[in-house]
């Protein structure tokens, strides 16, 4: 060793040192209510697409073992699950619209309540980022305004350029609305402890909320209040459903994930918060960022102004790791920290993460569809 890479593998020890002292004395790895709800510590799996499921949207035979090998999480959100066949934007993903659907997670929730996990879904439906060889009887996706957006779609022929969707009608509204209705219902009989409306990433919620993908001239459209419409009616239909201590909402105000844009996101998130808050959600869950990329795009925007305004727990993510979670919890700016890609490669993470133990990388080849390669088969460090 020469004495600088000595003075560095000197300093990285120091480091590590440092950080499991932080670990010990953080509140990060110890339990935490969220409403109801014991978390067994505030770090939470993200909702992450494997495209594994089976045939009619059924979750994958595969699905109740991963889970519970990352049983470890303080909350598991489940993966995206479409909540119609209209809402579905991508082959392999699950769903929870019909009987076998609900029977296939049944069996999931109560494998992770068995290892002691709690587990929410996460409801989508992603509007246009869809394809109509997905769609029934290959209707054209629906969004809020027909406006195309430049990506391609996940289908059975591979991925193919995305198309000029369908713009929904106002009297269509009601039946979107119902839509959610029936999956938190769905949610609740398949024995989950909440879900989580998804309005982040360009999805149809979030398609609504921006500017850039609503052009509407209805009640649905045109002003922050009307975007913001079919959000608060979803909330409210959820929440009837659940009641507000186990509904979340995750939102993206700044990310372009899903071609995707506003013109002035401090002013419509802020209105979204405000409104959200009378519903008595649990948590808010805010991707810090452009989605799975940078945590400052150059789009000028504080989450931390949601996080003051929002009256229940703020769940953080994109980009996290140990020192930056920790350090939010010293500060107390978060309440709880979403890890996602760690969680594909490490099923023990919070152990790995409490323990300064190094973290395996996920292999990308493996992050969609296939079987159990890439899926249940990454060890947990006593087992390696
Ligand atoms: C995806 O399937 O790629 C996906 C799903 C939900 C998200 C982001 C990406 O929020």
């Amino acid at each position: 060793m020469t004495s600088s890479t000595q003075s560095t593998a000197v300093s990285a020890t120091a480091t590590a040192n440092d950080l499991a002292a932080r670990a010990a004395a953080s509140d990060l790895f110890k339990p935490t209510q969220l409403g109801p709800v014991q978390l067994a510590n505030r770090i939470v799996m993200a909702p992450l697409t494997r495209s594994r499921a089976k045939e009619d949207d059924i979750p994958g035979d595969l699905a109740a073992e991963y889970y519970v090998q990352r049983a470890s999480a303080g909350l598991i959100i489940a993966e995206a699950t479409q909540i119609s066949q209209q809402g579905k934007g991508y082959v392999f993903t699950p769903g929870i619209y019909s009987q076998p659907q609900v029977d296939a997670w049944k069996k999931i929730t109560a494998a992770v309540h068995g290892a002691g996990g709690k587990i929410f879904l996460q409801l989508w439906h992603v509007g246009r980022i869809s394809h109509p060889s997905i769609q029934a009887d290959g209707a054209l996706p629906v969004a809020p305004s027909a406006i195309k957006p430049e990506g391609q779609a996940y289908t059975t022929d591979g991925f193919v350029p995305l198309v000029t969707p369908r713009a929904l009608a106002t009297d269509e509204m009601p039946g979107i609305v119902k839509q959610y209705r029936t999956a938190a219902e769905n949610a609740k009989a398949a024995g989950f402890d909440g879900v989580e409306i998804h309005a982040a990433n360009g999805y149809l919620l979030d398609q609504f909320l921006r500017d850039k993908t609503n052009q509407r001239t209805d009640v649905y459209g045109g002003s922050i209040e009307n975007r913001a419409r079919l959000l608060m009616e979803v909330t409210a239909a959820v929440v009837a459903v659940w009641g507000g201590d186990r509904v979340g909402v995750r939102i993206s105000p700044v990310s372009t994930f899903g071609d995707i844009a506003d013109s002035n996101p401090q002013a419509l998130f802020t209105y979204v918060v405000g409104q959200l808050n009378n519903f008595g959600l649990v948590y808010l869950h805010v991707i810090e960022g452009d989605t799975g990329g940078s945590r400052t795009p150059p789009v000028n925007f504080d989450p931390q102004i949601l996080r003051r305004l929002f009256k229940g727990h703020y769940m953080a993510n994109n980009g996290y790791d140990l020192s930056m979670a920790l350090d939010v919890r010293d500060a107390k700016t978060v309440d709880l920290v979403c890890f996602g890609r760690p969680f594909i490669s490490n099923p023990d993470l919070v152990e790995r993460l409490r323990t300064v133990a190094p973290l395996a990388t996920p292999d990308p080849a493996t992050m969609y569809g296939g079987g159990a390669g890439g899926y249940i088969d990454y060890p947990a460090l006593k087992d390696s």
